[in-house]
């Protein structure tokens, strides 16, 4: 007899902060919100519940985890911190951004959330994440909550749809705001590079560090520095096709401010990112609307154009990576 699926609750935040607390001190393992997307949070300390999270994900082991912190101090135990990453901790914790520093010799943090590099990657979050690391008092490493290869979770119920089954818990904090993840961005020789554009705009970063920011080159070689920034990657089962100004009957239509595609009106089904053209919104509904297209099983999704600056950044990123060609139906295998 197969053995039957271990129960996974789902509770709203404010009941669940004890319960989430005893869990991970029980080296188990989370599904939490956080203002990005939700996180899957185990002790990082603990080898035994990292290696539930990469079980949990079905990740391949060697690409490193975010370490949340409740703040500049957890951080500096962690890592070594160069002015520049301190400042931009300063100015923009809590919030989307997480900065890759030189690991610190005792930094309490288990080698497999590392993947063995030298460096840790920083990152104090907000909301239901900030008050349980606050209350545990201990870092928590936390990849996005969904299966290996699939879109982030910005819902309880994305997070079911992919790990239901596979962890104790998950936290319902309604959707989140920012909707894509945080930036990733590593200080050399006091200039700033972008390893991962996200939910901290890349005009406000180059703002706080008085200089432009170092970028990895398009064609994937900040794969050797970011381990998960493969090029396939948030794939949804349709197929996408960007920067599209005019639509086929067939297809469904991810939309984007006041004035449609040609023949837009042909599409099976059509959800608007934003329809006043704000970027911030679009980005909280990227990885939703996306999901819900999918699940109306269209042949393909085109995708209109969206602007380039501030958060356009990220959500061209995610879009060109889950637009990028598949290993056949082994995308589940491609991180992350
Ligand atoms: O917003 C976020 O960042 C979310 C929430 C939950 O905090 N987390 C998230 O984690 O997106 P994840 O694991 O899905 O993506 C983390 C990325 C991966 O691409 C990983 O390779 C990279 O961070 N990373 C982790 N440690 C690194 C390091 N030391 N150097 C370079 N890249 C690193
Ligand atoms: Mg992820």
């Amino acid at each position: 007899m197969p053995e039957p699926e271990p129960a996974t609750r789902i509770l709203p935040a404010p009941q669940a902060m004890s319960e989430a607390a005893r869990l991970i001190e029980a080296e188990d393992v989370v599904a939490i919100p956080t203002e990005t997307v939700y996180g899957l949070a185990g002790d990082a300390g603990s080898g035994t519940a990292v290696a539930k999270i990469f079980a949990a994900k079905g990740r391949p082991s060697f690409n490193p985890l975010i370490v949340h912190v409740s703040g500049l101090s957890m951080a500096e135990r962690i890592g070594r911190l160069d002015p520049l990453s301190r400042r931009l901790a300063e100015r923009f914790w809590p919030g989307p951004l997480t900065l890759v520093v030189p690991l610190g010799s005792e930094s309490g943090i288990h080698p497999l959330a590392l993947a063995g590099l030298p460096t840790v990657a920083l990152r104090q979050p907000q909301g239901f994440a900030g008050l349980l690391l606050e209350r545990l008092g201990r870092p928590l490493a936390a990849p996005s909550a969904n299966a290996s290869g699939r879109i982030s979770p910005t819902t309880a119920e994305a997070v079911a749809a992919t790990l239901h089954g596979r962890i104790p818990l998950i936290v319902d904090g309604g959707q989140a705001g920012v909707g894509v993840e945080s930036s990733i961005v590593k200080a050399e020789h006091g200039r700033l590079r972008l390893l991962r554009p996200g939910g901290l705009a890349a005009e406000e970063l180059e703002e706080a560090a008085g200089a432009p920011l170092l970028r990895p080159t398009q064609d994937g070689t900040a794969a050797v520095e970011a381990p998960g920034m493969l090029l396939s990657h948030y794939a949804p089962d349709a197929g996408l096709r960007l920067d599209a100004t005019d639509i086929q009957a067939w297809e469904a239509l991810l939309a984007f401010g006041p004035r449609r595609a040609a023949n837009a009106a042909a599409a099976r089904v059509v959800l608007n990112l934003s329809e006043r053209g704000d970027l911030a919104e679009a980005a909280a509904n990227l990885f939703l609307f996306l999901r819900r297209l999918d699940a109306a099983r269209p042949a393909r999704i085109a995708v209109e154009p969206i602007p380039r600056h501030g958060l356009g950044e990220a959500i061209n990123d995610r879009l060109r990576r889950a637009a990028a060609p598949r290993h056949n139906s082994s995308k589940r295998e491609v991180e992350k």
